[in-house]
């Protein structure tokens, strides 16, 4: 996404001033171009040759230094940024912000700027707990300004809590963010991920090859489009994505006890969970020995269809379903459309190359309830992600 994109970074003096080298690179490997405008207090923890090098452009330093402002003043960087990003924020650049006061190369070319603007501030935790940060914070908020929340740990000033710069990886996908529409503000989501396990005995499960990769995805895109997320998730090795709520389930039941608990607030409900649609009968309570001579069977029961029962009680809220299939796609899919009460369905064949369990990328069809049908390439998760809540959108506007 961010390929061609002219990105501007301010970079403020704090100690996490060095990771904005690593975003600095993050933003070259993704195809943009890149200027940094350093503060005077920046250049007293980095050198401005660490970003020239890895930009391949001047950096900017001084309002009134005469050959920076002949080469691409301080105006014409701020119309030709697509995108501008502060990594790290102090507070004194967030104390200027909003109170519009522009006194240096990077606070005058923030305030000449069209494009979108993401704050990502790091700062000693006291002072990130100051009200007059967190007003400050709110007011640039207000403004339409992206605000990252920092990370909580260990902090270079020896204090722990929270104030650290997030992960680079973290910022760079926040700047993609900036990008995709905001169509989801106020809305809650509730997504489904994972495969469930229904216990055989203590150390013994079936489950499914499931990784929880396509509804982490959602849970990240919905965020990114500035949703409330609740994410529900059977065992993943996935990180939760920043910003979302995760509740974790192990089986069908629990998974069927979250989303009832969870669904009443939902305004989207999106079922991208591999559900195991039967359970061992009964689970030992202990483990089943090999020479025990025990059943040799495990008899099943039926796990309720959660999809299903959502269906009965979506009301006029959106509820997407999935069918994972591996012949006749469409015609299962529509089946399950149809018979679950969905307005959208994903369907996707888990044997076509790229698509299914545990890859990166996926291939699907979108169906909707009006008999809408749309093909999407193979794609990365996310972008399979955002192109469903695209779908949304339009559902609905459609009613
Ligand atoms: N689903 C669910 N609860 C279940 C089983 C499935 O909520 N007990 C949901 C899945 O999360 C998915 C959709 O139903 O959104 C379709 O799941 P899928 O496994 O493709 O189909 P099933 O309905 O289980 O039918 P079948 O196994 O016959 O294909």
């Amino acid at each position: 996404m961010l390929k061609g994109k002219t990105i501007v970074l301010g970079v403020c003096g704090g100690i996490a001033a060095y990771k904005a080298a690593e975003l600095v690179r993050l933003y070259i490997k993704a195809g943009a171009e890149v200027h940094v405008i350093m503060t005077s207090s920046a250049r007293e923890f980095v050198t401005p040759l660490t970003f020239q090098a890895l930009t391949g452009q001047p950096v900017h330093t001084e309002l009134f230094n005469l050959y920076q402002e002949r080469e691409i003043g301080h105006i014409s960087l701020a119309d030709r940024a697509d995108l501008f990003v502060v990594a790290p924020a102090t507070a004194n650049l967030i104390g200027k912000m909003a109170s519009g006061i522009a006194d240096d190369m990077l606070s005058t070319t923030i305030m000449a700027t069209r494009a979108p603007v993401l704050l990502a501030p790091a700062m000693n935790s006291n002072m990130w707990d100051n009200t007059l940060v967190q007003e400050n914070l709110e007011r640039l908020k207000r403004h339409g300004i992206r605000v990252m929340e920092p990370d909580t740990g260990f902090l270079a000033c020896g204090w722990e809590g929270k104030g650290k710069l997030p992960d680079p990886a973290e910022i760079c996908l926040e700047t993609e963010a900036l990008l995709r529409p905001s169509d989801l503000q106020g809305r809650q989501v509730l997504i489904t991920a994972g495969g469930t396990r229904e216990a055989i005995d203590p150390v013994r499960y079936i489950g499914n090859a499931s990784s929880g990769k396509m509804g982490y995805a959602l849970a990240r895109a919905a965020r990114q489009r500035g949703a409330e997320v609740v994410l529900i998730s059977a065992p993943t090795a996935l990180p939760v994505p920043r910003g979302v709520r995760r509740v974790e389930v192990t089986s069908a039941a629990q998974m069927f006890e979250a989303v009832m608990n969870h669904q009443a607030s939902a305004h989207i409900l999106i079922k991208a969970a591999a559900v195991a649609d039967f359970r061992p009968l009964v689970a030992a309570g202990e483990k089943i020995k090999k020479r025990s001579g025990a059943t040799k069977e495990i008899r099943l029961e039926a796990t309720t269809d959660i999809l299903r029962e959502l269906g009965a009680l979506k009301g006029d809220r959106i509820l997407v379903g999935f069918a994972a299939e591996t012949n006749d796609l469409l015609a299962h899919a529509l089946t399950k459309l149809e018979e679950k009460n969905l307005d959208l369905i994903v369907a996707n064949d888990v044997t076509a190359p790229g698509a299914g369990f545990d890859v990166e990328t996926n291939r699907v069809l979108l169906i909707g309830r009006d008999g809408s049908a749309e093909e999407l390439p193979c794609l990365p998760k996310l972008d399979v992600a955002h192109s469903i809540f695209d779908c949304i959108a339009g559902l609905r506007t459609g009613r």
